[in-house]
């Protein structure tokens, strides 16, 4: 028998024994609750949560003297470790389809039903378009087209794309492998054809613990590369990966409100919410009980995900600091399998890491339990102007030069904006998707901004704004965001710019040529007025400490069309890391940026995104995963791993093997 059947048939054994199944087909665990029950002091589990594999269940699998129960142990390193060679040195590559360790089909069968029949091959999403995939229909390829760019498309029967196992917003560095023939793209000399490419080749729609604890069982001992999406909008395309085994935590949707959760530090409303829960389900939940829960601003993005766990920034944020600063306790996976609670008490170096550290690299996280704040009035604005007559682009860079001069001003009232400058044709398009002031009456807003408001009446800026106050921060930012687009056709880079450079009449002048400068370049910008309030930089997590002093946060993205040529976008791609970001940092001196809105291929990422943080996680990350179970690009860790190919020669591809350096 090869190797990887005989570890699976053995794995099968015990559980089929554990369960008390009979049959392998009767091996579902639904039902099953009572033999993996686990208390916790801290925190009720979620129902999904309560089914698990813990230590009791294998001293269980002892009883019955199986020979073979380390195939499913949790790893006591380094002595059992399946996949390490005679030598004791770890294969260089992970496993790939066409390896000989690769599992048969009738491993993955047997796979599948240890896992409750939740295994899913992957289906690209694009395959309805092509007709040897055997599910072809044009009008529904028709359809998937024109709303390729919607991050909640329908595209069939009700389904979003967001439920779709595989499906990424970043689909350039999967290899776009499998497009809608209207995009596929010229630059990456794509043929119209679809295969899986970067996509995983399998996916585990995970509804409880086990599931979890199998997979990653299972991709540790068989050298998988093992994946975690949640909803896909990661820009590094950190939720995808050729040969992939990938747990997809979406339906993970549980959440519990605690009116009064106790910790030695806190006492007051908490929120319990599971590894699925969305920012839009977030608000609801937050607006339903009376209460504010800090979150991003895109409506799809996941709450619990790489939002929170990179240390996400949120509307928020210059009256609360980051989302991560709020966390009280974590329950996740890690690499040997295990499920354990990170708290202060518990496990605290995990529990710091996982607070801005990343996501991705450091285990699978099913829920966490965050502070909920008390309602607020918040007060929004919105406009947009577009550059023409005699509102010239000088006009235009004094209107924001005007804007930018009271960024301290706004920001230490709380207030946030996020805003976007766009080539549209020759002319500037600017949107201020919202400007948002928690705990502000309109009356006040207007007070605060009437000095701008005529200094831009003296420009003759030609602006409508919207100015609203709402009672509760939800329905501020339901209106203030609407659904955002997926765009893929891009690259992007971004840079902080702190208080002291803001602040200085000189440098904030330099810092306004300097970003008009990579505009007219050809880059579009996005912005964001923000700051962490007094305090925050003293609380001890894993957050960039770079934000803590923010008081602009700055995005260059390069848009093109599929149709372009190669040295085009490529050179495209290249200007903004080699000639165009460095002309932000070269101002900003020991800043970083965030790791989730971030250049693909940032330069010395680990000091962007951690700067003094970085060795301790990294010492971190080789202490709960020192097989390196766990990759994802430029998370902590990764700089042991190198993707085998380059798109364009200068982006990983996702579609190649990842491999030890
Ligand atoms: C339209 C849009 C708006 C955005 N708005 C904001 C914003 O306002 N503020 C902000 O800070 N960011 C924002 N972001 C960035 C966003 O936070 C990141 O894209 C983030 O990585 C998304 O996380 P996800 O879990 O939804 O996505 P995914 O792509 O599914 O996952 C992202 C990363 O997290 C890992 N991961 C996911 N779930 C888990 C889990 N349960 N355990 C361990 N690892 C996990 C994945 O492996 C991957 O590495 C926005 C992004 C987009 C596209
Ligand atoms: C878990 O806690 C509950 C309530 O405190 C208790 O009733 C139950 O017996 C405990 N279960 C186990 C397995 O310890
Ligand atoms: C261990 O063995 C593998 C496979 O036989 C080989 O590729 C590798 O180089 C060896 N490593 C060392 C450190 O000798
Ligand atoms: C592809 O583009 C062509 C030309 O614009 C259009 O006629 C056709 O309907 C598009 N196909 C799909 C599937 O959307
Ligand atoms: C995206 O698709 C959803 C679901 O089909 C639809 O409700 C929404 O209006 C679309 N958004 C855009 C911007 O097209
Ligand atoms: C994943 O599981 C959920 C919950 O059981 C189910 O609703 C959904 O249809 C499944 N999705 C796929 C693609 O299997
Ligand atoms: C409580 O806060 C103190 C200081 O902020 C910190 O050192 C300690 O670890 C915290 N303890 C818990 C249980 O949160
Ligand atoms: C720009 O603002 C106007 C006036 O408020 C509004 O009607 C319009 O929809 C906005 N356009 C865009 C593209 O946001
Ligand atoms: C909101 O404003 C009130 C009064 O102005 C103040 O007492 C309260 O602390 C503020 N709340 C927050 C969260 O800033
Ligand atoms: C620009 O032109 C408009 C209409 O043509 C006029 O109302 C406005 O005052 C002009 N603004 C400036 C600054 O000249
Ligand atoms: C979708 O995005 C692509 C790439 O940015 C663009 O070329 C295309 O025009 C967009 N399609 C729609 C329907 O907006
Ligand atoms: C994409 O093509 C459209 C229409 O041909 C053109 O207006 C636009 O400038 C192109 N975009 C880029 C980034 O080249
Ligand atoms: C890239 O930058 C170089 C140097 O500034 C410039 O000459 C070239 O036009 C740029 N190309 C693109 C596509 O941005």
């Amino acid at each position: 028998m090869a190797p990887t059947v005989r570890y699976l048939t053995s794995l099968l054994g015990i559980l089929v024994t554990v369960i008390g199944s009979t049959s392998a087909s009767e091996a579902d665990f639904s039902g099953k609750q009572d033999i993996y029950y686990l208390n916790h002091t801290d925190t009720s589990l979620f129902e999904f949560e309560k089914l698990q594999l813990t230590d009791k269940v294998l001293a269980k699998l002892s009883e019955h003297q199986l020979s073979q129960q380390s195939a499913i142990s949790f790893a006591r390193l380094p002595q059992h470790v399946w996949t390490r060679q005679a030598n004791g040195s770890y294969p260089k590559c992970k496993t790939y389809p066409g390896d000989a360790d690769w599992p048969s089909d009738a491993s993955w069968r047997l796979f599948d039903v240890l896992l409750g029949r939740r295994l899913i091959k992957t289906v690209p999403e694009a395959s309805l378009c092509y007709p040897e995939w055997g599910q072809y229909s044009a009008a529904a390829c028709q359809s998937l087209t024109a709303g390729w760019n919607n991050s909640t498309l329908s595209s069939r029967g009700g389904a979003c794309r967001i439920e779709n196992p595989t499906s990424i917003r970043s689909i350039i560095f999967q290899g776009m492998t499998c497009m809608p023939p209207n995009y596929t793209a010229s630059f990456l000399g794509n043929k119209v054809s679809c295969t899986v490419g970067g996509f995983p080749e399998y996916s585990v729609n995970v509804t409880n613990i086990a599931q979890i604890q199998i997979a990653v069982n299972i991709a540790r001992e068989l050298n998988l590369r093992l994946v975690i999406k949640n909803t896909g909008h990661d820009f590094g395309a950190k939720s995808t990966g050729k040969g992939a085994l990938n747990i997809w935590t979406h339906y993970l949707k549980d959440a519990e409100y605690y009116p009064e959760y106790k910790t030695d530090n806190y006492t007051g409303p908490a929120f319990k919410l599971g590894a699925g829960i969305q920012v839009v389900d977030a608000n609801r939940l937050a607006k339903e009980r009376g209460v504010t829960l800090i979150g991003g601003e895109g409506i799809t993005v996941g709450m619990i995900g790489g939002y929170i766990q990179g240390g996400g920034h949120s509307p928020l944020t210059s009256i609360y600091g980051m989302a991560a600063d709020h966390v009280l306790s974590i329950q996740v996976v890690t690499a040997d399998g295990r499920f354990v609670t990170a708290n202060a008490k518990t496990n605290s170096d995990l529990f710091w890491a996982l607070r801005g550290g990343g996501a991705g690299t450091f285990g699978v996280v099913t829920s966490i339990t965050v502070k909920a704040f008390p309602k607020i009035k918040v007060t929004t604005m919105r406009y947009n102007v577009t550059t023409g007559g005699n509102f010239t682009q000088d006009k235009f860079w004094e209107m924001q030069r005007a804007y930018v001069d009271g960024f301290e001003k706004y920001a230490d009232l709380g207030y946030y904006s996020y805003y976007r400058i766009r080539h549209v044709g020759t002319e500037i398009f600017h949107d201020m998707t919202s400007m948002v002031a928690p705990n502000t009456t309109e009356a006040e807003f207007r007070k605060t901004m009437g000095p701008l408001f005529e200094k831009w009446a003296e420009l003759g800026v030609p602006y409508q704004p919207i100015i609203r106050e709402y009672d509760n921060y939800s329905d501020a930012w339901y209106e203030g965001f609407p659904q955002e687009v997926w765009t893929w056709a891009m690259r992007q880079a971004s840079r902080f710019f702190p208080r002291d450079v803001i602040s200085d009449p000189k440098k904030r002048a330099t810092v306004m040529d300097t970003i008009r400068g990579v505009f007219d370049a050809g880059s579009h910008i996005l912005q964001f007025n923000i700051r962490n309030p007094p305090g925050t930089a003293a609380i001890d997590n894993a957050v960039n400490p770079a934000w803590r002093d923010v008081l602009m946060f700055a995005i260059m993205f390069v848009t093109w069309n599929v149709t372009d040529p190669a040295p085009f976008v490529e050179q495209f791609s290249r200007n903004l890391t080699y000639e165009w970001n460095p002309r932000w940092k070269a101002l900003t001196p020991g800043s970083g940026t965030y790791m989730s809105e971030s250049d693909y291929i940032e330069p010395n990422w680990q000091e962007s995104f951690h700067g003094s943080k970085y060795p301790k996680l990294l010492s971190i990350k080789k202490r709960w995963d020192p097989q390196g179970v766990f990759y994802a690009t430029n998370a902590v860790g990764s700089e042991e791993w190198q993707l085998g190919e380059l798109i364009m020669g200068h982006l990983p591809s996702q579609n190649s093997k990842l491999c030890r350096k």
